[in-house]
């Protein structure tokens, strides 16, 4: 089963609320939702309290994705405001290790995060401990990115180490994913697909998520 979460990034934020409801609806699994600082990325978006607002109007697992330094700060009030999965950027100047913990810790799913230009092996030490690890399909910063095509080999290379490791954590895949490559990242091993503008900049949700489900999950198939 391949799962769907869409990024409220490319929603309309005056009307968040009920562009939630329409995405649940419409057969999302998850919603994304893009934490940026600033700092980390050149480009700034929501805190927990948008977070805790977002948590009334869906029963979907919020899969919360931090693009902020010091994460340490914050991630006590990003669980308390209703996020299933907290995922952390392995290049951040902090103790990735302690921040997967401290998730754990405050009831929620742990993922690390690595950038397109971030090695598999940056992610190694904690594959153990995550439950999930979310790749990027594009530097982080903003919607609507062309996907890079160079994923595919780091999401066939997470497949194969977990497999090898018999491991679980979920394999995530995040930029530029549209009804096109779905395919293609679902077939390289990616388990959730995120889509923001993929999503929202067309007039059908439904038909969006579900065109994207029915490649992933046929992709999915022909894999095993
Ligand atoms: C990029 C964000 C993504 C983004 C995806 O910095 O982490 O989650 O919203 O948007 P699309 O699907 O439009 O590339
Ligand atoms: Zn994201």
């Amino acid at each position: 089963m391949v799962r769907i979460a869409a990024s409220i990034l490319s929603a309309d934020f005056a009307r968040l609320g009920e562009e939630v409801r329409a995405v649940t609806a419409a057969g999302a699994d998850w919603i994304h939702l893009d934490v940026m600082d600033g700092h980390f990325v050149p480009n700034l978006t929501i805190g927990p309290d948008i977070v805790r607002a977002v948590r009334r109007h869906t029963h979907l697992p919020l899969d919360t994705h931090l693009m902020i330094e010091h994460p340490e700060r914050f991630l006590a009030a990003f669980a308390d405001a209703g996020s299933n999965y907290i995922s952390v950027h392995v290049e951040v100047a902090s103790d990735v290790r302690a921040l997967v913990d401290e998730i754990r810790d405050l009831g929620c799913h742990p993922a690390v995060v690595l950038n397109p230009d971030t090695p598999l092996e940056r992610a190694v030490p904690m594959l153990d401990a995550v439950d999930m690890l979310l790749i990027m399909s594009v530097h982080p910063g903003f919607a609507a990115q062309s996907f890079i095509e160079g994923t595919l080999e780091k999401v066939r290379a997470a497949r194969a180490l977990r497999e090898e490791r018999g491991l679980k954590f979920l394999i995530e895949v995040d930029g530029g994913i549209k009804t096109h490559n779905a395919a293609r990242v679902a077939r390289a091993g990616a388990d959730v697909l995120v889509s923001g503008s993929g999503i929202f900049s067309t007039g059908n949700y439904a038909e969006a998520i579900a065109r994207m489900r029915q490649e992933a999950e046929a992709a999915a198939l022909e894999r095993v």
